[in-house]
């Protein structure tokens, strides 16, 4: 039960636990509406509305994790996207350390995080412009798949307990929000070119065949420095996919 499971998080976070909500990125821009602040933690133990990219449904029964933080990064507008990236390895570096050495953790563009070829965890940004406020929040919606996966996906989906030891929830979150907090700080220390580095590192299906929602297909080559997907077409192009899903073929 939530309300008995206080989950430590890093100086600068507060956490507000429910047990159901719709969805915690709702609940995030409420809040943020009625003045909460950089470093908001909203975490529910079930969604009954819990939604993906892509308008698409996050079935979010109890057991797996389910939080999105609020970010003020001192980063300006145009580079927000980058979140994506940064986010993505927060929660690999979290998710990584409960899975045995050689499941490989990696990245399918943008940021969707798959343990051994499956999805384990996906993400959910938003970014929201207040009224008075020069700067824009981000919530950092983020869902990792524990105890359950869904099995009728467009992409396969996997869960922690499907090859290791499942993790207190409680105890992944912090792991979450610390890992978060650090990639954070790193991309507001040092710039995206670090982050878009150690995420190339770990992307999945470098080299292989892609189609993009938007039609376009060719081979995925990398990441441009704004995070756009570089796509190498048959006849020598060069695409760079700003925004939309891929599928490997
Ligand atoms: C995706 O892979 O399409 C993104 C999934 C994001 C799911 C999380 S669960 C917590 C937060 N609340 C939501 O409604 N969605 C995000």
């Amino acid at each position: 039960m939530i309300g008995e499971d206080i989950p430590a998080l890093p100086p600068g976070y507060r956490l507000v636990a429910r047990e159901s909500v719709g969805s915690t990125n709702d609940d995030a821009r409420a809040l943020l509406a009625a003045g909460a602040t950089q470093g908001t933690v909203i975490w529910a133990e079930s969604q009954t509305a819990g939604r993906g990219r892509h308008r698409r449904d996050w079935i979010s029964p109890p057991g797996n994790l389910y939080c999105s933080i609020i970010l003020r990064p001192p980063i300006e507008m145009p580079r927000l996207p980058e979140i994506a990236f940064v986010a993505a390895l927060g929660v690999r570096d979290a998710v990584a350390a409960y899975l045995p050495a050689e499941v490989r953790v990696e990245f399918k563009w943008p940021n969707d995080v798959l343990a051994a070829g499956r999805k384990v965890a996906g993400i959910l940004v938003e970014a929201e412009k207040l009224p008075d406020e020069a700067r824009t929040a981000l919530i950092v919606g983020i869902g990792v798949n524990i105890v359950s996966a869904p099995k009728e996906t467009s992409y396969p989906a996997t869960c922690i307990s499907a090859m290791a030891r499942a993790p207190r929830v409680s105890r992944l979150l912090s792991s979450v929000i610390a890992a978060l907090d650090r990639r954070v700080a790193l991309w507001t220390r040092n710039g995206f070119v670090a982050i878009r580095q150690d995420w190339m590192q770990h992307a999945f299906g470098v080299g292989a065949q892609i189609e993009a929602s938007t039609g376009i297909s060719g081979t995925f080559a990398g990441l441009d420095e704004t995070g756009a997907m570089i796509i190498a077409m048959t006849d020598g192009a060069r695409h760079h996919l700003v925004s939309g899903s891929v599928r490997y073929i």
